[in-house]
């Protein structure tokens, strides 16, 4: 296992089948009330530059589940490079807590502070990418339809940090992915190489075809508002709604991140039906996420 979590491209395939093994353990051992305090003692910093609920919750139960403790800041706290440098942030937190769990909009923020930090640093959502949240879905689609080699999974919306995500994840685990986005919101070509079971389609309907998932996110994500008028326009052709959903398998699951902007790239009917497992898979983002910090943080001292 590696020292910090940042993007799937550093994650191997071992890596990703130990923290599927372990979320399987301890996802069974909660409901079956066996938990054990495993990270007691240790602390996990939570630095969040944009909202949130799903991730700083599940890391925050997470921690507290393994025995452990959070401390939450925001940038108004430590006014990441202006009150402070990344490098000196990533020095003195070092010196208090076991991990960092950093959300933010900048890329190269969150490897600079794995750079100098000594203790792991977790991505929890940058402009680039969402490891956790590609992890948690692949989990989940693996708990639901067991194996992802035999799986077709089709994201429609905006090739965004989540689905750059699933695209490095898929292209590690040989799944096959359909991909279809407006124009000029597709994946750069650069991810594409060496990705034969990732395929590309212009048309929203082409994509769906026969797929057992179907996986949508806002078409605006967070740091992207100023362009949210020209982005409902150009996203129309690519909500899921039932129509487009009837071109999937009969029993296809529909997924999405959340949040959902119900209405533009999801329709209430779609969301609300039992087709959807959008809650069992914000509920794993806790389970996947407790293996990633047991793996990561139990070796800190
Ligand atoms: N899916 C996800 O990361 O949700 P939050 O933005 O609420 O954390
Ligand atoms: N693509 C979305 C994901 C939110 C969890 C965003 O970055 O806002």
């Amino acid at each position: 296992m590696l020292n910090d979590l940042l993007t799937i491209d550093s994650l191997t395939r071992k890596d990703v089948e130990e923290i599927f093994k372990l979320t399987r353990k301890l996802k069974s051992d909660l409901k079956k009330g066996k938990s054990k305090p495993v990270l007691a003692g240790k602390t996990l910093a939570m630095i969040f530059h944009k909202p949130s609920i799903r991730t700083r919750v599940s890391f925050d139960v997470a921690m507290y589940q393994l025995g452990g403790h959070v401390i939450k800041m925001t940038n108004e706290d430590i006014q990441i490079g202006k009150r402070e440098s990344i490098e000196d942030i990533a020095k003195t937190l070092s010196r208090f807590v076991n991990g960092i769990m950093i959300r933010t909009f900048e890329h190269q923020d969150v490897v600079d502070l794995a750079k100098y930090a000594s203790i792991p640093v977790i991505n929890g959502l940058t402009d680039y990418s969402h490891p956790c949240q590609a992890l948690t879905d692949m989990y989940t689609i693996k708990e639901k339809l067991g194996d992802l080699s035999k799986v077709k999974l089709a994201y429609i919306g905006d090739a965004n940090n989540v689905a750059r995500s699933l695209i490095n994840l898929a292209k590690l685990l040989k799944m096959e992915l359909h991909i279809a986005s407006p124009r000029g919101y597709q994946p750069d070509q650069e991810m594409l190489k060496n990705a034969p079971t990732v395929k590309i389609f212009k048309e929203a309907k082409e994509a769906v075809k026969n797929v057992d998932v179907v996986y949508t996110d806002t078409w605006v994500s967070m740091g992207q508002e100023e362009e949210a008028e020209k982005r409902k326009k150009i996203f129309e052709p690519f909500r899921l709604d039932a129509q487009l959903l009837s071109y999937a398998k009969p029993k296809a699951l529909v997924m999405h991140c959340l949040p959902a902007h119900r209405g533009q790239e999801i329709t209430d009917e779609v969301i609300n039906s039992p087709s959807s497992i959008v809650f069992d898979q914000a509920e794993n983002r806790l389970h996947v996420q407790k293996a990633v910090l047991v793996l990561l943080l139990k070796k800190q001292a």
